[in-house]
């Protein structure tokens, strides 16, 4: 069935209405508790429907068919000025999104245009006689839930199935120079292996689809969103991108684009860092995209080295001979610290050895230096209380950081930059 407007009329008078997380002041849609876990972060949301905006889509109709409270496809059909078709198998959700779809156009100063049907999004047949649409769909967007805390992100864990959802709605998808566009949202820890099925499902139905993996990240060292852009939705001439979302909601994403749509680790080098060396430890985020080397290749000079130093887990590190320039105001936001070595010190980072660490850092001229190196979570507090403490009695005014690269026992002490 549709969404009955009787509901969708209780729903848009309904006084429970929520902010999205994040989202922009103003803008208050129907969430519960759990839909607002599921539901795509609202700048994530825009951020993709202008990306969308720049490709030649086809006309014809965005359609979803598991679209949860109908965040993402609201903002698809505002901003691309196109229909939408919504389904969620959950009726509840299918009213909130049915509401959610009005509150948004609002709030955007568009007129509503979207249908929200309240059934299962892989009876393609079914669902197209209930709105009796003749119009071909110009946008696939598909965004499946996920078990919470799974640990193996297979791609049978995604309800409504890829496979499934994909047979579903192929003959309805109209296709462009470059075939149906289609952006397929999948869980942000998906390893190369599940990419590559991925691709797998994509090539035996469109072989050789152009695509184009995005990485999106809000910082703190998340992906937030990982997701494969299809036909006329993928950069033909890119096969990864990394977008870093802005802390607010006006200023541009960075964006940063790779040719090659694999990628492998880096390779870590045993090359110590040495005094003078700059070290700068990294948005995990953003080595996880494999987007890391790009982006160096943009704020460092041309003839500089990169020695990796460590390359997984949540604190990356790169050393290399000279500061980080940054062009774009995002940069900034795509390293945790940098600085450079002025002391390396032999000794395990405990309480026993914090004063004789503390000394040699007042001898550098150090009065603040933060613990950026991996510690049990109820010692690094106790840690780093302590070195505050010891160096109140430093008359230098540098601050720093200590660090560690990988197993090797020297502390390194950095000058913040
Ligand atoms: C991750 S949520 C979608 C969130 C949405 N993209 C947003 O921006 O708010 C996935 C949705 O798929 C729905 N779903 C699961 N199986 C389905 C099916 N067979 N047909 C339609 N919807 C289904 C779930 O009820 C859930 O609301």
């Amino acid at each position: 069935m549709t969404v009955s407007p009787r509901v969708m009329d209780s729903l848009l008078h309904a006084e429970k209405m929520n902010m999205i997380p994040y989202g922009p002041e103003g803008l208050l849609v129907h969430l519960d508790d759990v839909t607002r876990r599921l539901a795509t972060p609202w700048q994530v949301c825009m951020i993709r429907a202008r990306q969308l905006e720049e490709c030649d889509l086809p006309d014809g109709m965005v359609i979803d068919p598991a679209c949860g409270a109908g965040l993402q496809l609201a903002a698809l059909s505002n901003v691309l000025g196109k229909e939408a078709l919504g389904v969620d198998i959950d009726e509840s959700r299918a009213g909130m999104a049915a509401a959610n779809q009005q509150l948004i156009s609002d709030f955007l100063g568009q007129q509503c245009n979207a249908t929200i049907v309240a059934g299962d999004g892989t009876k393609a047949a079914e669902v197209l006689k209930l709105v009796s649409s003749e119009n071909k769909y110009a946008l696939f967007y598909f965004d499946p839930a996920r078990p919470v805390g799974s640990t193996t992100h297979a791609l049978d864990e995604m309800d409504p199935k890829l496979n499934i959802i994909l047979d579903a709605w192929k003959p309805y998808l109209k296709h462009g120079e470059t075939g149906p566009a289609m952006v397929l949202d999948l869980s942000p820890r998906l390893s190369s292996e599940r990419r590559a099925e991925v691709e797998d499902l994509v090539d035996e139905r469109w072989p050789g689809l152009d695509r184009t993996w995005q990485w999106a990240s809000r910082g703190s060292g998340r992906i937030d969103r990982l997701s494969l852009w299809l036909g006329a939705a993928a950069d033909s001439e890119h096969g990864r991108r990394f977008i870093r979302i802005p802390p607010d909601h006006f200023s541009e994403p960075l964006e940063l684009k790779s040719v090659a749509h694999s990628f492998e680790e880096p390779p870590v080098q045993k090359i110590f860092p040495r005094k003078g060396n700059h070290l700068t430890i990294l948005d995990s985020a953003l080595v996880s995209s494999g987007m890391a080397s790009t982006w160096l290749d943009g704020v460092l000079e041309n003839e500089d080295r990169v020695d990796w130093q460590v390359t997984a887990g949540r604190r990356p590190i790169v050393t290399h001979g000279e500061p980080l320039r940054f062009g774009h105001e995002l940069d900034s936001l795509l390293i945790q610290c940098t600085g450079m070595v002025v002391s390396l010190v032999r000794a395990t980072l405990d309480e026993n050895n914090l004063e004789s660490i503390a000394e040699k850092a007042i001898d550098c001229g150090f009065n603040k230096m933060t613990l950026r190196t991996s510690l049990p979570p109820e010692v690094q507090p106790v840690l780093q209380r302590g070195l505050d403490r010891m160096l109140r009695r430093s008359s230098g005014t540098k601050s720093g950081f200590i660090t560690r690269t990988g197993t090797d026992e020297h502390l390194l002490l950095c000058h913040e930059e």
